[in-house]
């Protein structure tokens, strides 16, 4: 039988917490009225890629339920591929995520480090342990290697990482075998993070530079899907579905942002037209770039110093309509509870990432004095700060069922994750190996996981508002990197602005 699970006691900040949460609860269901310890909730966001970490871990390493990983990876192509991140649930180390996952990550850091407080340290190391395996995945020219694992032979197993013995198999893309999408993802990774870096540590800064610009290079000169030279080992896991062309824009706003290169303004103004019309301008997550694109470019536009960029920020603007309830004909959903949801499983993915873009828009108008025009109304950035932080009120906890979809925050949260690392025992309290089919009944148990992936954000609920807390529901109950990353960033500003 795995241990039961064993809860930390609560810091008296938190014990504080409860007790408002529970008083606000005997008033009206799932409306604190108290607002929520987003510092706290940052904390363990950041906390969570820890979690996630594979390779060789550090003597700091605070998730100690978690050992080393996957050592030898890349070492029977002749490379060091070690590091990294699994994306979620299992122990695949998946590039395209994990590219989207630093570029995000970055971003949060760009935006609203300077809210972190004594965070900031953390965060820093959670985009240093992706950036340097992208400098690892990077380091022979004109090749990218996207993936270490295979996928399917992987998920047979309910198996610990530091268990892991299905083929470590490493997949690549090349001049023969071209892919721009992840190859542009992780362009705009390296170029994202050496913003992050530029002041903090200029040498490391420049390495990353220095990359983005030769791996761009690559991924705008051979172009193509990584999906269609690496289907069978890609696909359905992080197929790219949605076309490279979005990556590559993506990666030339990076890099000009980051370098300021004429030739990645031109880049810009000579592929503008890629992102056209239409429903999928309205999204952003780890295949389609293009909402990011539109508000990342924006700024320069709100800021005065780009006017002919405009086209971008009338994209932004008819976006964001989109989000804000009775605002646009073209609208998002919501569910009953008031949390925004699009369809396809993992919902919070969208969430967060979507949240995170309106607070961002929202300062860059704010700092430029102006607000959206939504048909005949306009939106002010206020309205767009008070929706993004509906969202994530509604994932701390301001929801039907009145729980946190982080683990590890507030009272109730989701105690049996789809995640092998966390619903296995500890190699700390059960050293044996546990192999592949010998992990089913812990998937399978009704037990509570018994390691806690603290500040893991999971799939979240359904439609309606349900949410079952069951493992092979992974839609509902897997967390991902990419959902976590952009959180990082509303958490920080939300834990320095309370109350906007
Ligand atoms: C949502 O989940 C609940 C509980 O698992 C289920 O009863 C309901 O049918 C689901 N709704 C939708 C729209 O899938």
């Amino acid at each position: 039988m795995p241990p039961r699970a064993r809860l930390p006691s609560p810091p008296p900040s938190q014990l504080l917490l409860l007790l408002l949460l529970s008083m606000a609860f005997a008033a009206q269901a799932g409306q604190p009225a108290e607002g929520h310890d987003y510092s706290d909730a940052l904390r363990k966001s950041i906390l969570f890629f820890e979690g996630q970490r594979s390779g060789k871990l550090p003597p700091d390493q605070r998730l100690r339920w978690r050992g080393d990983s996957a050592l030898r990876d890349g070492a029977a192509e002749g490379v060091d591929l070690t590091g990294g991140y699994y994306d979620a649930g299992d122990n695949i180390k998946f590039g395209f995520p994990m590219a989207f996952t630093a570029t995000l990550l970055s971003w949060s850091v760009i935006d609203f480090g300077r809210n972190m407080g004594d965070q900031l340290g953390e965060a820093l190391r959670a985009v240093r342990w992706a950036t340097d395996y992208i400098l690892k995945a990077t380091a022979v020219p004109e090749t990218v290697y996207v993936q270490v694992g295979d996928a399917f032979r992987d998920h047979g197993c309910w198996e610990r990482p530091e268990d892991m013995d299905t083929p470590r198999t490493v997949y690549k893309v090349n001049r023969a075998h071209p892919g721009s999408d992840v190859a542009g993802e992780s362009a705009a990774a390296l170029a994202a993070a050496s913003i992050v870096f530029r002041f903090r540590d200029p040498a490391y800064s420049r390495r990353l530079l220095d990359r983005a610009v030769e791996v761009f290079e690559f991924a705008d000169k051979y172009r193509g899907a990584y999906s269609s030279s690496l289907r069978p080992a890609v696909c359905p896991f992080y197929c790219d579905f949605d076309g490279y062309q979005d990556e590559l824009l993506w990666g030339a706003a990076w890099l000009h942002k980051a370098s300021r290169r004429r030739e990645y303004r031109e880049y810009i103004l000579r592929n503008e037209q890629i992102l056209g019309a239409g429903d999928t301008i309205n999204e952003f997550g780890w295949d389609n770039k293009h909402a990011g694109i539109n508000v990342l470019i924006s700024k320069e536009v709100l800021m005065g110093k780009a006017a002919y960029l405009e086209s971008f920020k009338n994209n932004a603007d008819s976006f964001i309509c989109s989000l804000l309830p009775g605002m646009s004909t073209l609208q998002v959903q919501y569910s009953p509870g008031g949390l925004l949801y699009k369809t396809g499983g993992s919902n919070m993915q969208h969430v967060t990432s979507l949240s995170f873009l309106l607070l961002a828009y929202s300062n860059y108008l704010s700092h430029s004095g102006t607000a959206v025009q939504c048909g005949g109304s306009a939106a002010s950035p206020a309205e767009l700060r008070r929706l993004a932080k509906r969202q994530v009120d509604y994932i701390l906890g301001d929801n039907p069922l009145g729980m946190s979809y982080m683990v590890g925050y507030g009272a109730k949260f989701p105690r049996r994750i789809h995640h092998r690392g966390s619903s296995l025992p500890s190699v700390r309290t059960h050293p044996a190996r546990i192999g592949c089919k010998a992990g089913s009944k812990y998937y399978l148990s009704p037990a509570p996981n018994p390691n806690l992936l603290v500040g893991a954000v999971v799939g979240g609920p359904n439609t309606t508002d349900a949410f079952p807390d069951s493992r092979p529901y992974f839609q509902q109950s897997e967390p991902t990197t990419y959902i976590n990353a952009p959180f990082v960033g509303l958490l920080a500003y939300f834990s320095a602005h309370s109350h906007p």
